[in-house]
Parts: structure tokens; C-alpha cells; sequence
């Protein structure tokens, strides 16, 4: 599979609305003019999607993250041309696939596409290897050709030992894994995951992630993951879209979400995230705090290092961490005071007071002293 060479899609999303119900384009003008869901289900129309744009670039991990019903997978359906979308395009490298011949429509799916879904059914009298190559049998490939390629793809999911087993010989996670095995079997550059993960305990969920990134880092594809974990989400999206009845109410990185959420809503999702093991070294740090920044034996740490593991490094650093760049350039520090503040949760800190008693006392913040007086006061 490593040897083939690979051209890596481009995926968008063009204003796109999936109404389910009677006068679906009536609805959909409702919806420009500002209706919102609620207003359309009391004449018994689903808004399922509403005005969804986005681009997803070649290699690039792309979350979908709402709450059950949001809207996800009726959005991902069409990516993939399994549903028609009510109005809006998407576009697959560049053609319309809403306006698709049938013909071409299948081929296109068929080859570039592979979907990975949340209960992976596999066929029970067929071998994991059988299994694995399934897409591959789809699409016409000689048995030969699709078994060496299936093979190659369980290795790489870590299943290179059970080719010839039985699907009901394999735990859930491994099963899952057959999926995976089987829709990047077939070479296509866009996967299109629903809830792949959201079924697996919580340790094997984990693991399925970490490789999943890993392989990603190897094969470079145009993914598109659904889940409703804010967790997952950010461990895996480049970029993340968040819903909430039907509309994308926030797009952007891990960061821009958690550093600046866009309303209530996304403010009050991220509200339990533990941020020190989403943001980076690159979301604290400052320009360098002198020119001699990172020339000591010190350790320093890479943009991508979680605050979580800097935290660490900071306590065995006498001065600000320096932030190296993969070509070993230092390209900032990190302060500790800067560090501590913004675990603390507070993000721009004011400087350092000079002596005790400069900065004013958070008003949540009371000594055992304070609260005696009160006590006191109140006897
Ligand atoms: N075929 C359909 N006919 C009518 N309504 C539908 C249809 N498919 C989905 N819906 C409605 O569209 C809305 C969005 O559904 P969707 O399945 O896309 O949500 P979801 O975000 O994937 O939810 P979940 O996390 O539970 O999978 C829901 O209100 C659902 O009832
Ligand atoms: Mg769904």
C-alpha cells in the first residue's frame, strides 16, 4: 500500500441543507429568511442540516462533533452521495457531486470513498482476510491482488496475526479494526468515519485513536470524523465543527475552540475539557524572552508538546522553557508563571506583582484568617 502512489482529495461543502418532510424547498427558504428548526417541526419538517459550508484539505482530519441528533451523519450521507441534498453542493476534488451522473456517482464511491461506520458488520462466514478485502471484491480487483492488498491493510490496523480467523473469534475493538482495515484496503483517499470509535470501552476507544493518528501521519488521507465526544474530538480534528440543531455554530481548531469558543453553547460544551492536555506549547508561548533563549544544556520542547507534559519540563527548567521548531530553531518560551496562570485557567496573565499585596486578592480567594474575622463579625 506504501508503494502505490496516492493523490489526496480535496472535500467541500458548499451550503449545504437537508430538510426531511413535506415542501422541503419552502423550508429551506424559510430557513434563509432566519427560521430555526424549532419553528419548521411544528408543521412536522426536520431541518436536518442547515446551511453547511467547509473545506476540507487534502490530509487533513475534519470533525463533525454535536450533541444526538444534530445533524451529523445526515450531513456525512452527503458527503458520500447517499442522500440528495436539498440545496448546496459538494464538491470532490474540484466536481459537483450532487450533480453526478448515477453511473459515475457509484464509481466514484466505489473507489474514492470508503465509509467506516459505528457497528462494523461483518460477514460471519467469511475470514477476517475475506472480510478485510470485501471493498476491494466490490470493485472488480483479482483475488491475488486483493488479498495481498487486504493483508497489507491488517498490518497496518495490527492484526496481521488473525487474517484467517473468524469475525466471531475477534473482541469488539479488533472487529472495528476489520473495518478499518477494510476501507483503507481499497485506496480511497476520502474515509468518512460515524461514530467508528463511540461503541469501544474507554481504553480500547483510546487506542483505536492513537493508531488511528498514526496511521494517518503514514497514509495521509482526507478523513472525516463524526463523533459527540468533545474529547475524541479534539484529541483527533485538525479542525472541528461543531453542531447543534442542524447549523455548524463554531469551526476551527482544538484551540480556537477551547482559547475562544463562539457563544453560550460551545462555551458551556467545553466547560469539563482539561485543556492542559489539548493545547500546546505553541498556544502559550511567547516570543523568545532573550536572545541567548535555549543555548543552555536545558531541555526545551517541541510546538506540539501538551501543556500537561510542559508543566513537567517547566518544573526542571530554573527559566522559561524554550519552544523548538522541528528544525531545532528556537521560535519561543514559555514562562512558568505563564504556565501555572493559564491552568489556572486564566489565559493573559498581567505580569508578575513586584512585592506581596501589589496584585488585588481574587475575591473568591480567602484566607482561613479572613474567614475567622467574618465568622466573628457575625457572633
Ligand atoms: N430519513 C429521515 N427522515 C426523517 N427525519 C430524519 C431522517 N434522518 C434523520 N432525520 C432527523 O434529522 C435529524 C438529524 O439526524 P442525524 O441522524 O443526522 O443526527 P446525528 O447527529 O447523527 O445523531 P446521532 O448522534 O444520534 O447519530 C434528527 O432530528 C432526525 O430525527
Ligand atoms: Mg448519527
Amino acid at each position: 500500500m506504501a508503494t502505490r502512489e496516492v493523490y489526496v482529495s480535496r472535500l467541500q461543502a458548499d451550503g449545504l441543507y437537508k430538510v426531511f418532510g413535506r415542501a422541503p424547498d419552502e423550508a429551506v427558504r424559510r430557513l434563509e429568511a432566519g427560521a430555526d428548526r424549532g419553528e419548521l417541526r411544528a408543521d412536522g419538517t426536520t431541518a436536518a442540516v442547515i446551511d453547511a459550508s467547509f473545506t476540507v484539505e487534502p490530509g487533513q482530519i475534519f470533525v463533525v462533533m454535536g450533541l444526538s441528533g444534530s445533524g451529523k451523519s445526515t450531513l456525512l450521507r452527503m458527503l458520500n452521495g447517499l442522500l440528495e441534498p436539498t440545496a448546496g453542493r459538494v464538491l470532490f476534488d474540484g466536481r459537483d457531486l450532487t450533480s453526478l451522473p448515477a453511473r459515475d456517482l457509484r464509481r466514484v464511491r466505489a473507489t474514492k470513498i470508503s465509509m467506516v461506520f459505528q457497528h462494523f458488520a461483518l460477514f460471519p462466514h467469511r475470514s477476517v482476510l475475506e472480510n478485510a478485502a470485501y471493498g476491494l471484491e466490490v470493485q472488480g480487483v483479482p483475488r491475488a491482488e486483493r488479498e495481498q492488498r487486504a493483508a497489507e491493510a491488517l498490518e497496518l490496523c495490527g492484526l496481521g496475526g488473525w487474517a484467517a480467523s473468524w469475525p466471531n473469534e475477534l473482541s469488539g475493538g479488533m472487529q472495528q479494526r476489520v473495518g478499518l482495515a477494510r476501507a483503507l484496503a481499497t485506496d480511497a483517499d476520502l474515509l468518512l468515519m460515524d461514530e467508528s470509535f463511540s461503541a469501544l470501552d474507554p481504553l480500547i476507544r483510546r487506542d483505536m485513536q492513537d493508531q488511528l493518528l498514526e496511521l494517518q501521519k503514514r497514509l495521509k488521507k482526507t478523513i472525516v470524523f463524526i463523533t459527540h465526544d468533545l474529547n475524541e474530538a479534539m484529541r483527533l480534528g485538525d479542525r472541528i465543527a461543531v453542531m447543534r440543531d442542524g447549523r455548524i455554530v463554531q469551526l476551527g481548531s482544538a484551540e480556537d475552540i477551547l482559547l475562544r469558543p463562539e457563544g453560550d453553547y460551545v462555551a458551556s460544551f467545553i466547560q469539563d475539557v482539561d485543556r492542559s492536555r489539548v493545547l500546546t506549547a505553541s498556544a502559550v508561548m511567547t516570543a523568545p524572552d532573550r536572545p541567548d533563549a535555549g543555548q543552555c544544556d536545558c531541555p526545551s520542547v517541541a510546538p506540539d508538546t501538551t501543556v500537561a507534559e510542559l508543566c513537567a519540563v517547566s518544573a526542571r527548567v530554573p527559566h522559561p522553557v524554550a519552544v523548538r521548531d522541528p528544525e531545532g530553531n528556537v521560535v519561543g518560551t514559555v514562562p512558568q508563571q505563564k504556565l501555572v496562570a493559564f491552568v489556572g485557567g486564566d489565559d493573559e496573565p498581567q505580569g508578575r506583582p513586584a512585592a506581596c499585596g501589589d496584585a488585588a486578592r481574587p475575591a473568591a480567594v480567602k484566607t482561613a484568617s479572613q474567614n475567622t474575622e467574618k465568622e466573628a463579625a457575625h457572633a
